[in-house]
């Protein structure tokens, strides 16, 4: 006799697994509520009882699927899930099921010539409209289903006003944290801590709202500034957010992994050409920026992609370390929110422009109803800087977790470490976790 469900999944995911026959199953909600295991269980089963015909796994990037589902699907399918590394494809027993990578828009063109079966969507909040429309007119195959994972986004989102409201052929679920019985209450502490504000909102209470007034609401002087730095750095990154016309500004960020706070702006440089009255020309600014880094260790200097000219003066100079920063400004600033959640991330008292931006950095609530959300430019020069450095020289880096999946991913490593916990798992009195 075949194992009952109830021996491997929680009520709400047996629920959600019975009743997901509809053309498109979505289940939505908080991080870690059990939504990618029910789902993929309730798929691989598709792949076995539903139409004949080609099968889909659609993720941001083929690196994603191999990070984030691959581990899943062989703890919920064990041997009966093969996949060949290099070759885009999965099988489920012998069921053949293709990994579509759907970054950018480009992502349309590799679904618009197959007809499929059905198909899976981890995240869909992530995938261009354009790739999730095209796919969806791609299931021809007569009761070919496609089933979806995401966390809660802008309630403007295209996603939400399509599929999760007054949408006929869809049925969806919302899951929160504590549907799943499968993680310990410390690990769910731990996850509330990591996000606040509208993060927390959306991923730990799985609300689909808006981002509106302070982005970083949560900075806190009181926790988040220091007198001074507590250790020597092992190192410094600096981050340059040019500007002749507009401010300019240079934070120095000291790092030593070995102390706490291991992360902390030491110094900010700040000139706005407005106040002063004085426009400086980018011969002026590289001595300002050689004079501030000067006797420093140096690893990188993080520049706005924009700058140059100005980077061509600090090259003419020998100046070591340039390099172009990530200008991906959302994932920007979600992972400066996590740093700041973090005790291991302080900023000192003399860095005051960074301070005052800090708290008044807004939201653009008019972009936000029109479905796009992004932070007003203004008050934003010396948190450019801060983010173009944290976010090009830490961001998806192994040691460092970002996304709810990596965090998942190191919490389930750091369990075979025992005792020697990384830094993120101990908790706030120093002591590391029990399991
Ligand atoms: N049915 C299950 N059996 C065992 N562990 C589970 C099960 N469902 C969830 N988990 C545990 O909970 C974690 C989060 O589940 P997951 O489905 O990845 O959440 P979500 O997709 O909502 O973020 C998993 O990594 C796993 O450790
Ligand atoms: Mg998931």
């Amino acid at each position: 006799m075949a194992t009952p469900l109830s021996d491997y999944f929680s009520e709400k995911q047996i629920i959600s697994i019975n009743e997901s026959i509809a053309p498109i199953n979505i289940w939505e909600g908080a991080v870690s509520s059990g939504k990618t295991y029910a789902s993929l269980w309730r798929f691989h089963e598709e792949t076995d009882i539903g139409p004949d015909g080609p099968y889909a796994i659609i993720t941001k990037t083929y690196d994603t699927f191999k990070r984030n589902l691959m581990p899943i699907l062989e703890d919920v399918l064990g041997r009966h899930v093969r996949y060949f590394s290099g070759k885009r494809e999965v099988y489920f027993k012998d069921k053949l099921v293709h990994v579509i990578g759907c970054a950018d828009e480009r992502a349309e063109q590799k679904i618009r010539g197959t007809t499929f079966a059905g198909a899976y969507v981890d995240e869909a909040t992530l995938i261009p409209e354009s790739a999730f429309k095209m796919l969806q007119s791609r299931l021809r195959i007569p009761n070919a289903k496609l089933f979806c994972t995401t966390n809660p986004d802008s309630p403007y989102h295209w996603f939400r006003k399509d599929y999760l409201i007054d949408n006929p052929d869809v049925r969806s679920w919302q899951f929160l944290m504590d549907d799943n019985p499968f993680i310990t209450k410390d690990y769910k502490d731990y996850l509330k801590r990591q996000y606040k504000g509208l993060w927390h909102r959306r991923y730990i209470l799985g609300e689909w709202v808006q981002a509106e007034g302070a982005v970083y609401e949560f900075f806190d002087e009181k926790v988040h500034v220091i007198d001074y730095p507590r250790s020597s750095a092992s190192y410094y990154i600096v981050g340059v957010d040019f500007g002749t016309i507009n401010p300019c500004a240079f934070v120095l960020i000291g790092y030593n992994p070995h102390r706490s706070p291991n992360l902390w702006v030491e110094d900010e440089f700040y000139y706005n050409s407005r106040v002063k009255q004085r426009q400086k020309t980018d011969g002026e600014l590289a001595d300002d920026l050689q004079k501030f880094i000067e006797g420093k260790k140096i690893e990188a200097i993080y520049i706005d992609p924009s700058a140059a000219s100005f980077k061509v003066e600090l090259s003419r100079r020998g100046v070591d370390g340039i390099t172009d920063a990530n200008n991906d400004v959302n994932n920007g600033i979600g992972f400066v929110g996590m740093k700041l959640n973090e005790e291991s991330f302080k900023i000192c008292r003399k860095c005051t422009n960074l301070i005052k931006e800090f708290q008044s950095y807004v939201w653009d609530e008019k972009a936000a109803k029109m479905g796009v959300e992004k932070p007003k430019k203004e008050n934003d020069h010396a948190l450019d800087a801060l983010r173009y450095a944290l976010m090009t020289h830490f961001f998806g880096k192994d040691d460092i977790p970002t996304s709810p999946q990596d965090l998942e991913r190191r919490w389930r490593e750091a369990k075979m470490l025992g005792p020697d916990l990384p830094a993120q798992f101990q908790n706030p009195q120093g002591q590391g976790y029990q399991f």
